[in-house]
């Protein structure tokens, strides 16, 4: 798939696979070295995984066992969200890449602007210490790229306001029905790469009507549809399956959707706060 080969180039100039793989829910051990085996062998050159989802190790013995050049496979990790010292920040990032096996990460993104226990607290110092951290680590060549995830407007311009730089990426919830207009607005007015993960609503929004009908029309399944409308609006998603047909389905997106379909895409409204 042509998609595989194609890349978004990111505001210090690294560039990186379109679609990326998400290893969130994945169980450490066999499932997880398997999966990334999977999707390695199907042509994902981009990995995603995090401290909290404890599958580092496994995902980073895939990618070492792949036979793949380390450096041909772009891999993404995240701070622990109650992480919030600059100390402890320096010695989170060590043991991630002691845990990966690799000399270098690609990109690393402070996993939530709160711990996830207690979202919404401020933390907006806890936030500049950890990512001042992040910084030494990018300049001194041991990360390639450095971001956010599930930040908001307020929350990156606190970390630019107080360090004067501008983070590479922003991974947000981003799909059909959830397309986060402020935060994908401001972001691309400050050249901030959006990263979408959950891209299927984890499953919900494969069974959306309009989605379904959209996908019969151009003779696709959902889950495509849902994919290559991140892509449409030019955010890099991150779909994830431990099943190797589903794998192989989620990157056969190399098609174009129509500017009045992608309208009616972003019309529906199906917020995940909405669910329960
Ligand atoms: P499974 O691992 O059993 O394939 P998201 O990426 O939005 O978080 O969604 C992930 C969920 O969607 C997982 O439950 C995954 O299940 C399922 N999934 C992934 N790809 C597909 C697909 N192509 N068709 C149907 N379900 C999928």
């Amino acid at each position: 798939m042509k998609v595989l080969n194609d890349v978004y180039v990111m505001s210090n100039g690294v560039k990186i696979p379109k679609i990326g793989f998400g290893t969130w829910q994945v169980p450490s051990g066999d499932v997880a070295y398997q999966s990334v085996m999977m999707a390695l062998k199907n042509g994902y050159r981009h990995i995603d995984t995090a401290a909290a989802y404890q599958n580092e190790a496994s995902v980073g013995q895939a990618v070492r066992d792949s036979g793949i050049p380390r450096e041909e496979i772009f891999v993404t990790s995240k701070l622990q969200s109650h992480i919030k010292t600059y100390e402890d920040a320096k010695e989170a990032f060590e043991k991630t890449l002691k845990e990966l096996g690799f000399d270098y990460l690609d990109l690393y993104l402070i996993h939530a602007p709160w711990p996830w226990n207690e979202i919404g607290k401020n933390c907006d110092e806890g936030n500049v210490e950890a990512f001042k951290a992040m910084i030494e680590f990018y300049k001194a060549g041991k990360i390639k790229a450095i971001g956010v995830s599930n930040f908001s407007p307020k929350d990156i311009d606190n970390i630019i306001k107080h360090l004067d730089f501008v983070p590479h990426a922003n991974q947000i919830a981003y799909f059909v029905g959830h397309n986060q207009e402020e935060t994908d607005t401001y972001c691309k007015e400050k050249n901030i790469l959006i990263e979408a993960y959950s891209p299927l609503a984890i499953g919900h929004a494969l069974n959306n009507p309009t989605v379904v009908e959209m996908a019969k029309l151009y003779k696709k399944t959902p889950a495509q549809i849902l994919i290559r409308y991140c892509i449409e609006k030019g955010t890099l998603p991150l779909p994830k399956s431990t099943h190797e047909s589903r794998i192989i389905e989620n990157t056969q997106v190399d098609f174009e959707i129509k500017a009045s379909d992608l309208e009616i895409l972003d019309q529906i409204d199906d917020d995940p706060r909405k669910w329960n």
